[in-house]
């Protein structure tokens, strides 16, 4: 069977620098295909120049065995390739018909006819199953509501190949289980989809294929079906990993004040009565569904959201957080979910947004310490393992995990003594996802305290001393060590309301 797609050979550098060297890739009608491979690798490179935004240097593509030139992102769309790209591309203030049908709007007599496009767009959400006004605007809708417009939108440009890059780097658990139906139903309808993910459970659910890449070049293309866990981590990886594997109990000294006390904590009705302790020396892991309160609880703390009651201590000591500078003034970061709008200046260098937290630690009589700032800078770099050309490089031109780990990197340099992780290793790689665990649990034995926000249960077991489970903003259940089961179990908690499970 002559295969869908093919790219044959192909090789692309950026100022000189190799980033695909030489890639083979091919789709079979109806498949899914998994595009794997640690940060930097080349994936989202590789699918840029198949939807037009980059053209390759060297090599070839052809569609149903026909050479083409995809030149410009008008070309691939031709061809029916739609991507959905790690950053959205919606317009917040326009309806779902409007995003959908945009510079494709309905006319009648002239003028656009904005009820035949919520019609067909009506339509197009049925068809792929999906339940949402396309009256509303996109700003109203959730971050998976955004994806499924997304998705309904490359439809409606028939799209015959359809690239998710990443496409639940921010969702739950439960808006993962609706991605797959409709990846399903769409695999049925024919459709192509090549999917890139970092977290591997995903591939094995949905895959047909998988291949990867490592450093710019395929290490290899394989039926799902011949692979376990541990050999597709080892194609990744190049080596054999030992998974986060929960560490044995250690014993927490709660017997002292804690670092960090919160008590009658209210946001609105976001967050309800929330009251915790975080002693020296401990991770407190915090599960539960998208819209929980998770992130607002964060948030709160941090003095990004303003707490509507409630008191926040210190080492015994109340403190006033109006704004996050009064957060940081008091020992407390961080390091939040959305790292590419909150955390970085992408047009400014890897090294100044490591170092733009620190400028003040770092100067002498107002003046910058060099060395000090390139010091530091190394250090970092090297402990997350960011691949960067340079340390001057805009962060714009690193690939999406190395983003994620300058931002992570910036927060930790303040050497804070609570800090709050928002999703870290959503978007990372299976290799650093276990340095950063390693990374947490080093700082726990250090003496700090640690709350981490994760959708991934496996993630939670593998660091957290103890784990809140959260649901419509309040805490459900507090689950110490050794009441922490396995990965399912911790699953159904969060999944089920108090009293079902
Ligand atoms: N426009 C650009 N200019 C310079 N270098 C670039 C550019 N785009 C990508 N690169 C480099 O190419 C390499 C591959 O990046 P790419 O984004 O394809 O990786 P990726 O496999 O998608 O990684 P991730 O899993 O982190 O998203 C990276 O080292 C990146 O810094
Ligand atoms: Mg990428």
């Amino acid at each position: 069977m002559t295969p869908v797609l093919s790219m044959r050979g192909v090789r692309k550098s950026f100022s000189g620098v190799a980033v695909l060297k030489g890639v083979d890739f091919a789709l079979e009608r109806g498949e899914v295909h998994a595009l794997l491979g640690g940060n930097g690798a080349g994936k989202s490179t590789l699918m840029k120049i198949l939807e037009g935004v980059y053209t390759l240097d060297e090599g070839t593509i052809e569609i149903d065995g026909e050479p083409v030139a995809l030149s410009t992102p008008q070309d691939a769309r031709r061809h029916g390739i739609a991507m959905i790209f790690q950053e959205f591309s919606l317009i917040p203030t326009l309806t779902v018909a409007q995003n959908i049908y945009l510079t494709r709007e309905r006319r009648a007599a002239g003028l656009l006819d904005d009820a035949a496009d919520v019609k067909r767009a009506a339509a197009l959400l049925a068809d792929i199953g999906v339940d949402i006004d396309p009256r509303r605007p996109v700003r109203r809708l959730s971050t998976a509501g955004w994806q499924l417009v997304e998705i309904a939108k490359a439809l409606s440009q028939d799209a015959r190949i359809l690239i998710m890059d990443e496409p639940t780097a921010s969702l739950a658990h439960s808006e993962v289980d609706a991605l797959f139906r409709i990846i399903e139903r769409l695999k049925q309808q024919g459709m192509t989809i090549v999917y890139i993910t970092h977290r591997l459970e995903e591939v094995m659910a949905v895959a047909d294929r998988v291949t990867v890449l490592r450093d710019g070049e395929r290490v290899g293309t394989q039926p799902t079906s011949e692979l376990d866990m541990d050999a597709l981590i080892a194609l990744i990886v190049g080596r054999a990993v030992e998974r986060g594997a929960a560490e044995p109990g250690r014993s927490i000294d709660r017997s002292g004040t804690p670092l960090l006390s919160v008590r009658g904590l209210n946001v609105g009705d976001r967050v309800r009565d929330v009251d915790l302790d975080l002693h020296a020396g401990e991770v407190l892991g915090l599960a539960g569904l998208m819209g929980s309160g998770r992130s607002e609880l964060a948030r709160a703390i941090f003095g990004i959201d303003k707490a509507t009651s409630g008191t926040i201590a210190v080492r015994g000591e109340d403190v006033r957080i109006r704004r996050p500078a009064d957060a940081i003034a008091n020992g407390i970061v961080l390091v939040p979910e959305d790292r590419r709008t909150q955390g970085l200046v992408l047009a400014h260098s890897v090294r100044d947004n490591l170092t733009l937290t620190m400028l003040r630690r770092l100067s002498r009589h107002g003046l910058l310490d060099e060395g000090a700032l390139q010091g530091v800078t190394e250090s970092e770099v090297d402990r997350l393992h960011i691949k960067t050309g340079s340390l001057r490089a805009p962060v714009r031109r690193l690939s999406g995990g190395n983003q994620q780990k300058v931002v992570l990197s910036k927060w930790l340099a303040t050497k804070p003594d609570v800090l709050i992780l928002d999703e870290p290793t959503a978007g990372v790689d299976i290799a650093t996802k276990t340095e950063i665990a390693g990374l947490v649990r080093e700082l726990a034995a250090a003496g700090k305290g640690v709350i981490v926000i994760s959708s991934e249960l496996a993630e939670l077991l593998a660091m957290a001393d103890r784990v809140l489970v959260l649901r419509d903003g309040a805490v459900e259940r507090t689950l110490d060590r050794s009441e922490l089961g396995s990965e399912p179990e911790l699953h159904r908690l969060v999944q089920a309301p108090a009293g079902v499970a």
